[in-house]
């Protein structure tokens, strides 16, 4: 019963180009990351949520959330894959079980609505292993070739775009990515690491609205949209 979260905030934001890591930008008067967080601090559901930080983070402490006491930390590794296992050992040593439910969400994806949250963990309450909000691709896909021409076009209708939060039995997700991250495989989501261990997440359709910020012009997208349906 209720579902544990881990929030990987440990990544520079290369691509962003800020003064600071883009959880920490400013986006209607607070940090991007507290609006990430209060989605999940405000469900009856949650259980415990774990922030992964950079070792070296100066900024999460000045955060109003920061003496929040339902909030734990980990210190973040190298890739957002480490930065997501340190946080699992972390709620393992809270008492979080093997078979408990445990949300993965970025904490550059600040527009995560309630109902999403609700529709994820609704449709997979039953499962056996988990899955992920995603968004089927709208656009025309087109494979390319060699040479900058299209090789193709590729049949959109099984395409979908992985979002966050991505929900998972505890126990399967730690030892995928662990297995994973030691065989040196490629792991951008949970799920690419689940798939890797033999299980096939489920795909529960999400708002397109619940965007990663990874570029300026995201962040430009949200201030413009802002507020979003929650508050
Ligand atoms: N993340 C993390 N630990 C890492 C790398 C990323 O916790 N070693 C987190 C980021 O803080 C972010 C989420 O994973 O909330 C998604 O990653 P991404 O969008 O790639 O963020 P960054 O790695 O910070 O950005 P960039 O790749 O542009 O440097
Ligand atoms: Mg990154």
């Amino acid at each position: 019963n209720g579902f544990w979260v881990v929030i990987p905030a440990a990544g520079v934001g290369s691509r962003m180009r800020a003064d600071r890591p883009k959880q920490y930008l400013p986006l209607a008067g607070r940090a991007l990351i507290e609006h990430t967080l209060a989605c999940f601090l405000s469900h009856p559901g949650l259980r415990g949520l774990v922030v992964s930080l950079a070792a070296d983070d100066p900024y999460w402490s000045t955060l109003p959330c920061a003496s929040d006491e339902r909030i734990a930390r980990a210190v973040g590794g190298r890739e957002r894959a480490d930065s997501v296992l340190e946080g699992l050992l972390r709620l393992e040593a809270l008492g979080a079980d093997e078979a408990d439910w445990v949300l993965v969400h970025d904490a550059a994806r600040p527009n995560l609505q309630r109902a999403d949250l609700d529709g994820l963990l609704e449709q997979l309450s039953g499962d056996p292993v988990g899955g992920l909000l995603a968004v089927p691709a709208k656009d025309t896909l087109k494979r390319a070739g060699a040479d900058g021409r299209v090789a193709e076009t590729v049949d959109r209708s099984v395409i979908w775009l992985a979002y966050t939060p991505q929900m998972f039995r505890l126990g399967l997700l730690r030892d995928a990515l662990r297995q994973a991250l030691a065989a040196g495989v490629t792991v951008t989501d949970e799920a690419s690491a689940m798939e890797w261990a033999g299980h096939a997440p489920r795909l529960v359709e999400g708002r397109a609205d619940n965007i990663k910020v990874t570029r300026p012009e995201d962040l430009h997208w949200l201030e413009q949209r802002w507020p979003g349906g929650r508050e």
